[in-house]
């Protein structure tokens, strides 16, 4: 008998690795400086209650809401994910179509099933490098002429940091008389500085969600979910995120968000020497050429509309892979990153990180470009049409039938999971999908080149039963 995860998780803190990647604290005391088994309480009577606030916890999403110019805003203790599906129950019926960028993450897919809507998928463009980039507006003026519309869910930032042209959708969404629903999880960072991209909700969103617990100093599971412009009824949106909270809240999360908010709205210095240590990183490592660090080039390109800086997203481009390039990081430099693709890397800073261990990060980039030889590599493409009616609403996959079939099977079946390389965690094929012979000669070289595959178990695919 062992204590599985404590001993683990004890071991990986003994080898000090340092934290590319969330959550946004980066375990530095001085953005957490208390001890969490003394605020790890429950409702006594004078904490307040998460489902029905009145006192601490109406006073903290009050502040939240004025810090980022909501209506309204409410906690999640079950992240951004929680927050994406009280969005949909929120805002749509069920039998409602609803526009939903295919780059949307897992839990957009459980609001569907749960709201029983009828999703139309719409693409995101996509970069020469196999990066999702933003939702064409094109494509959106032809989804809108053709279908009935009650809401629009995008993801902007995606996981690289690209935003859409927020303004624009918004503006198309609400001539339509649409509710327009922005998870903005990778986000939360954006309200504290105009060197971020621009915030969802000035921009246009109706609704709108941040995991605080990515980019900012809080604890996992800390989110938020706002709403502004009075499109969305606010009694249902109290419900959803009610429904989707644990009646025992962990104040140690609701605390970590609500002390993040008061010390990084206070001073906002604490920004400027992490801009600094940014801005020189992202300088440096514009010199390397095989290890390219995307850059604010790509900006207008692919439908991208605003690059976050916090992000480091370097493309591999030589004959290893992305996944490789992160292994070589952890295991000989003791560096962890964020994500590590087929053809790129991502890590993540915040204000929390150390300027030390980001300079490490841009030495040990910069020395391994100057070893690496650039080469062209094939780029496995993995888009789908730009606008597409999956063949079963994801409610009635829920509820259907299954049956495993092998891979080679698989053509013309209905996807009963949505199939997902991970990372970057994007559907190749989202659930009720008709599996494609293309599908299946995809995901037969993303498993060749060592990517897992969510939605699929082994050489098997789990489809809706004929
Ligand atoms: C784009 C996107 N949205 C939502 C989520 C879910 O957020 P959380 O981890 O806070 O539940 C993720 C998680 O990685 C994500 O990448």
């Amino acid at each position: 008998m062992a204590a599985y995860i404590f001993d683990r998780l004890r071991e990986l803190g003994e080898k000090n690795t340092y934290p590319l990647h969330m959550p946004g604290h980066k375990r530095n005391l001085r953005f957490m400086p208390y001890d969490f088994r003394v605020y790890d309480i429950t409702e006594t009577g004078k904490t307040d209650n998460l489902h029905e606030p009145t006192d601490i916890i109406a006073d903290a999403q009050k502040a939240m809401a004025e810090l980022l110019g909501a209506d309204e805003s409410y906690f999640t203790v079950n992240g951004g994910s929680g927050g994406m599906v009280a969005s949909v129950l929120a805002c749509c019926d069920p039998g409602d179509n609803v526009l939903v960028a295919s780059n949307c993450h897992k839990s957009v897919y459980s609001g569907l099933v749960m709201a029983g809507v009828n999703p139309i998928y719409i693409s995101p463009q996509i970069t020469e490098e196999g990066l999702c980039g933003g939702i064409s507006i094109r494509d959106i003026f032809r989804a809108f002429d053709d279908y009935d519309i009650k809401a629009m869910i995008i993801t902007s930032p995606t996981y690289e940091g690209f935003t859409c042209d927020v303004k624009t959708i918004a503006d198309i969404v609400h001539k339509h008389n649409s509710i327009l629903i922005v998870d903005e999880c990778h986000g939360a960072h954006f309200i504290f500085s105009d060197k971020f991209p621009k915030c969802a909700l000035s921009q246009g969103a109706d609704v709108v969600v941040n995991s605080w617990h990515k980019t900012l100093p809080c604890l996992n599971q800390a989110a938020v979910i706002s709403s502004k412009g009075g499109r969305v009824d606010s009694y249902r949106l109290r419900e959803a995120v009610s429904m989707v909270n644990t009646t025992s809240p962990s104040y140690p999360i609701m605390a970590s968000l609500d002390y993040a908010r008061d010390l990084l709205s206070k001073d906002k210095n604490l920004f400027v020497e992490y801009l600094e240590t940014l801005t020189d990183a992202r300088h440096e490592l514009a010199h390397c050429k095989t290890l390219k660090l995307v850059n604010d080039s790509i900006k207008g390109q692919h439908d991208i509309a605003d690059v976050d800086i916090s992000k480091f997203t370097i493309m591999v481009r030589t004959d290893i892979t992305g996944i490789k390039l992160g292994k070589i990081l952890l295991d000989k430099y003791n560096i962890q990153v964020e994500l590590a693709g087929l053809h790129h890397i991502v890590a993540l800073t915040t204000v929390a990180d150390d300027p030390k261990g980001i300079k490490k990060f841009v030495k040990t980039i910069t020395e391994l470009d100057k070893k690496l030889e650039r080469k062209y590599i094939e780029k496995i493409p993995m888009t789908s049409g730009a606008v597409a009616v999956p063949a079963m609403s994801p409610r009635d996959v829920y509820f259907s039938s299954k049956e495993t079939v092998g891979i080679e099977n698989a053509a013309g079946r209905i996807a009963a999971a949505s199939i997902v390389p991970y990372p970057p965690g994007i559907p190749l094929v989202p659930m009720g999908q008709i599996i494609t012979q293309e599908h299946i000669d995809t995901l037969g070289r993303l498993k060749a080149a060592g990517v897992s595959v969510m939605g699929m178990d082994s050489n098997n695919i789990i489809t809706v039963r004929k």
